[in-house]
């Protein structure tokens, strides 16, 4: 199996690769003003492709790819659900193959830090923080990932709770404002 560095895809003899697609009406409630078109609700929000030879053992590794479109709910940018790992001590590393985007990072306290992502960014993601990425860019923002096959995903408190900040669009950008 071969793996594209430009565009993130597995390809050549490609197991054990699992593809998700996750469409506006998948993660509607994750934004602040949900109210839409019903062909918005249709279309393409992000995709994500994992390699997990071994399933969930523990000490094993599996990798991936998360493509986040370019777009936004009624200001908002498009973004991942956002999660915390369900073993959440799990650690997991982030490197941004192309578009502009932020890395939402929350602890427990409910701190948030925004990491920039462009091509090349590589962030460590300590064990016991949400993450989420928002794509702030005008492309698809493309990133790799590789974590523990046993770390799970906690959709629960986020989707409760929602993260400390909204990121925005702006005239000349974005803005990350506190909830
Ligand atoms: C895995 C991981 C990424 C995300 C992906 C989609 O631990 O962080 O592969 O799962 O970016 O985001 P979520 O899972 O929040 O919908
Ligand atoms: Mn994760």
């Amino acid at each position: 199996m071969k793996y594209n560095l430009q565009t993130g895809e597995f390809y050549s003899n490609v197991e054990d690769v699992e593809y998700a697609t996750k469409y506006i009406k998948d993660v509607i409630s994750i934004y602040e003003k949900p109210e839409v078109a019903e062909e918005v609700l249709e279309q393409v929000t992000y995709e994500v492709q994992v390699h997990n030879p071994h399933g969930e053992i523990e000490g094993a590794l599996q990798f991936g790819t998360s493509r986040i479109k370019a777009g936004d709910i009624n200001g908002e940018f498009f973004m991942t659900k956002g999660h915390m790992h369900e073993v959440a001590n799990r650690a997991e590393y982030y490197l941004c193959l192309s578009g502009k985007g932020l890395l939402l990072l929350m602890d427990e306290e409910r701190k948030t830090t925004a990491i920039d992502m462009s091509e090349q960014s590589i962030c460590n993601i300590p064990g016991n923080v949400s993450h989420r990425l928002v794509n702030i860019g005008e492309e698809d923002l493309v990133v790799l990932a590789c974590w523990n096959s046993d770390a799970g995903h906690n959709y629960e408190q986020i989707a409760t709770e929602g993260f400390s900040v909204r990121v925005f669009k702006t005239e000349n950008g974005y803005i990350i404002k506190e909830v």
